[in-house]
């Protein structure tokens, strides 16, 4: 039955919205969702969509779990908010000892924000104030890698690769120093597997001992960059920053605000090379997919430097929403739910069926390179499998896939030429292999498009 209430808010939505990261003039129309259940979401008119990237890699447990929504109702009853400063409450309190009690060791100060970005601008921000505050004001260059993508505020922009994102606002963004990150499959230092000793190290050990005083920290995604291409990593290269870093006497700052809660199959993507940062960027699945919210968890080290009775030491940051009740509350609620429903191990299964299918992705004549780690599966598409040609972000290929994709009601978004499957973790086994079978099924029929992106598709 045809539904006008669907169709005026569709009309409203083009009167009044700008969407992120969407050119307005030639966007198809957004898909209306009206509600969200398990692995699924439904238009008005009933069509059920696998949302096979997670809403954007924040939900874990599911859309409308039902023990989230009775934490966030009942927290709603209690309080809502209430400003940071000066005042505190239970969740936020409970939030902090539940996170430090699972995140790696040493990590144990939460400083709440809103989202990833302000995760990590908070880091950048408490990094440089924890060199000025002892008088080491000459260490404010970061390094980051090839890749990266941390986020879209102005640091986190600066510390990102150049990129569509990034060029329109280059004459504001801060001078960082930029190394090799560990692609694999398109090796910055042009060696195969049987050669590899992670020589792709050498580039930030370079920086580093050529500059020993002015390195502030050295920000990373660890063993996946998401956004630059689900990159997945050797873990020595991990292992290898945390030694340089302690080396050079600088600050490691890990940013898994996609990585973080279980994502690479691990609680934190920092465990698969043992190791701790000085700083961590947590977001996204935080509060199990439901409320933005950020953390920055930092060392006992780096707290300590703000304690002053000069006030000018003080740690001036914040934001209204800082610690939100309801945000707090859905997060303990999704930490209890990583026992409840072995979260963890959910993930692995998913890792295991990963591997058992990638002999099969691999032989299609488009697929490069097959990646997978935790809950999260890569195909890197090429043009010809020998030179390993590819398109840019703007590539016809990704809008092409995603509308072939949903027209079998399922939920991809291809990141340029990269094509990757992350769901939530509740998806049932079935479940995640017809998506498999989907994407098997497309790209046996796809062919390679020519260049350019034609009027309608963005
Ligand atoms: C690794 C990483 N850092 C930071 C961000 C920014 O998070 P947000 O979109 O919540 O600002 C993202 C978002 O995708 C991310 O993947």
């Amino acid at each position: 039955m045809h539904d006008t209430r669907t169709d005026n808010w569709q009309q409203l939505d083009r009167s009044y919205l700008w969407h992120p990261y969407t050119q307005m003039k030639t966007a198809p129309m957004p898909v209306p969702i009206a509600r969200g259940q398990g692995v699924y979401l439904y238009t008005p008119d009933g069509q059920r969509i696998l949302d096979g990237i997670s809403s954007w890699w924040v939900n874990i447990h599911g859309h409308s779990h039902p023990y989230l929504n009775k934490a966030l109702s009942e927290q709603a009853a209690q309080l809502e908010q209430v400003m940071f400063a000066g005042f505190t409450h239970r969740p936020a309190a409970v939030l902090a000892e539940r996170l430090i009690g699972v995140l790696p060791a040493g990590l144990r100060r939460i400083f709440y924000s809103d989202n990833g970005s302000t995760a990590v601008e908070v880091a950048l921000k408490m990094a440089l104030q924890y060199w000025r505050n002892q008088s080491n004001e000459q260490r404010r260059t970061f390094v980051v890698l090839d890749h990266a993508y941390h986020g879209d505020t102005v640091g986190a922009m600066s510390a990102s690769a150049d990129s569509v994102f990034t060029e329109s606002f280059r004459s504001v963004l801060f001078p960082v120093a930029r190394v090799h990150a560990p692609y694999c499959f398109r090796c910055p230092v042009g060696l195969e597997p049987a050669s590899c000793r992670i020589q792709c190290l050498q580039s930030l050990e370079g920086i580093l001992s050529a500059n020993p005083d002015t390195i502030a920290g050295v920000l990373i995604e660890p063993m996946l960059q998401g956004a630059g291409g689900m990159i997945v990593w050797p873990r020595e290269f991990l292992r290898g920053v945390r030694t340089l870093c302690d080396r050079f006497g600088t600050l490691m700052i890990a940013d898994e605000v996609l990585t973080g809660f279980g994502r690479t199959g691990r609680m934190f993507a920092c465990e698969h090379a043992g190791i701790s940062p000085d700083l961590i960027c947590l977001s996204k699945a935080l509060t199990g997919g439901y409320m933005p919210m950020g953390v920055t968890a930092a060392t006992e080290t780096i707290y300590e430097a703000f304690l002053s009775d000069d006030r000018r030491k003080t740690f001036f940051h914040g934001h209204s929403f800082t610690a939100n009740p309801l945000a707090c509350a859905v997060a303990i609620a999704s930490l209890d739910l990583f026992d409840q429903e072995q979260s963890l191990d959910r993930v692995r299964t998913l890792e295991s069926m990963f591997q058992s299918r990638k002999t099969s992705l691999e032989s299609h004549p488009h697929v490069g390179d097959v990646r997978a780690i935790g809950g999260v599966l890569a195909l890197e598409l090429v043009r010809d499998k020998r030179t390993r040609e590819a398109g840019g972000y703007l590539d016809r290929v990704g809008p092409q896939l995603t509308r072939l994709f949903l027209d079998r009601n399922l939920l991809l978004r291809p990141l340029g030429n990269v094509l990757y499957f992350m769901p939530p973790y509740v998806i049932g086994d079935d479940e995640a292999h017809w998506v498999l079978d989907q994407i098997e099924e497309v790209l046996g029929q796809w062919q390679w498009p020519e260049s350019g992106t034609p009027p309608g598709e963005q």
